[in-house]
């Protein structure tokens, strides 16, 4: 019996070496691959010249597209160089947490049955003042929910609840809004259903109906907004995304059919160069796609995470501008595409800094701006990508 164990355990003693030897081959080509990712995409001759003189939104504008950035509360109210900032390069604000219904110093929802928009109005004020569009985000999503949402909402009062929010918040800043965010990552092919959506608090008390449900509530609440769906993870060429992209396009075609008012998708675009492989027909080929539905589409999220990327601010620099340039070219040929926002303008704000840190713990850099609120290759490279971007009419 012992003899036995014995056997048993060396037998699994071996087997586990095994599968650890197996596991650090798969984790050593893995680390090879993104090193080779890396090392192609970083080519110290080639230059990111531009013009002098234009902000960003002029070039954009000069186009026919709109440039913008994602911003909060704390830090506009803050830092006035931030500020300054943002006015000078921005054509549209997008407050990062103020029309969630919680997220940081902001809770628009405290409870089922009240509002507090003195974060939401504050940001409002903000844009009105300095002449800079509002795009709104966002009304429905999963995250960002306050702790009674699960423990009050259930199949009796779920739409009741989303009437009163959509029909109080949107009203409110009606004919104030560049866009909506109507509906937020509602695409997850993981959780197995055929239609692809996330199973969701949503999702679980409304059914699938709670999405075109939540377009007709915000169209009839404010019919001058453009309305978007926004989701991530529709930018590179891997077996996931691509089901993400088969997903959302499913997603588009059935709402459209059922005649839902939406009128654009929103492309978060957070990238991550050296994880995943880019492919720029596989993407412009989804964005005809999604414009030959009548659809307009604005990249809503962008940065580039440089968790991968080497230490070297010089290097790592030049290959997140590349990043940035060969994204930004290949999205703007298509003239659907009608804005480009960053999350964040600063690296001193992302919000990489906390989700996405390098481990070697230095600072990240995936913004246009530095930390200093001086321009990286990254703004010159966003520059030219408006600045040879075909006209919209
Ligand atoms: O303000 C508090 C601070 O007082 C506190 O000390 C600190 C401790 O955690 O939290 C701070 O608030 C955080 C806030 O960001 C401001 O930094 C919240 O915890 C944190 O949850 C919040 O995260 C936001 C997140 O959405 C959730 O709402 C990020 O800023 C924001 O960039 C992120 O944005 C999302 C988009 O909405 C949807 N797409 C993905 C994108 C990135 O995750």
């Amino acid at each position: 019996m012992n003899q036995k164990r014995r056997l048993i355990g060396r037998r699994s003693f071996l087997f586990g070496l095994g599968s650890l030897a197996t596991m650090s081959a798969v984790a050593t080509s893995k680390a090879a691959y993104q090193n080779q990712q890396i090392q192609a995409l970083d080519n110290p001759n080639r230059n990111f010249i531009i013009s002098e003189g234009l902000s960003l939104k002029e070039r954009a504008a000069k186009k026919g597209i709109i440039y913008g950035a994602a911003a909060h509360n704390i830090a506009l109210s803050s830092d006035a160089s931030y500020a300054a900032a943002i006015v000078q390069n921005c054509g549209v604000l997008v407050p990062e947490l103020e029309f969630k219904w919680t997220a940081g110093n902001a809770t628009l929802r405290p409870s089922p049955d009240r509002f507090d928009f003195s974060k939401a109005d504050w940001m409002a004020n903000f844009a009105k003042t300095h002449s800079l569009l509002l795009r709104a985000h966002t009304l429905v999503w999963h995250d960002s929910l306050p702790t009674w949402f699960d423990k009050t909402v259930n199949s009796h009062n779920a739409a009741q609840l989303l009437e009163n929010h959509i029909q109080t918040v949107v009203k409110r800043y009606a004919g104030k809004i560049h866009s909506w965010d109507v509906v937020n990552e509602a695409i997850q092919p993981e959780d197995g259903r055929n239609d692809g959506l996330r199973m969701t608090s949503w999702l679980k008390v409304l059914g699938q109906n709670y999405i075109d449900l939540a377009f007709r509530l915000t169209a009839a609440a404010d019919p001058k907004a453009l309305l978007v769906y926004n989701d991530f993870g529709l930018d590179y060429d891997t077996p996931d995304q691509e089901a993400r992209r088969t997903a959302v396009l499913k997603l588009l075609e059935r709402l459209r059919t059922k005649g839902t008012p939406i009128h654009a998708l929103g492309i978060q675009a957070h990238l991550s160069p050296g994880e995943k492989k880019f492919n720029p027909s596989k993407l412009r080929k989804f964005l005809q796609d999604v414009a030959s539905m009548g659809l307009k589409i604005m990249i809503t999220e962008m940065d580039v995470v440089d968790k991968k990327l080497p230490i070297d601010v010089k290097v790592r620099d030049r290959i997140i501008a590349g990043v940035y340039e060969d994204y930004l070219s290949t999205v703007l040929d298509e003239k659907a595409v009608i804005a480009v926002i960053t999350w964040g303008l600063s690296d001193r704000y992302s919000y990489v800094n906390e989700s996405q840190p390098r481990s070697d713990r230095a600072p990240v850099r995936p913004l246009p701006l530095d930390a200093q609120m001086q321009h990286k290759l990254a703004w010159n490279a966003i520059a030219r990508a408006f600045d040879h971007a075909p006209k919209r009419n």
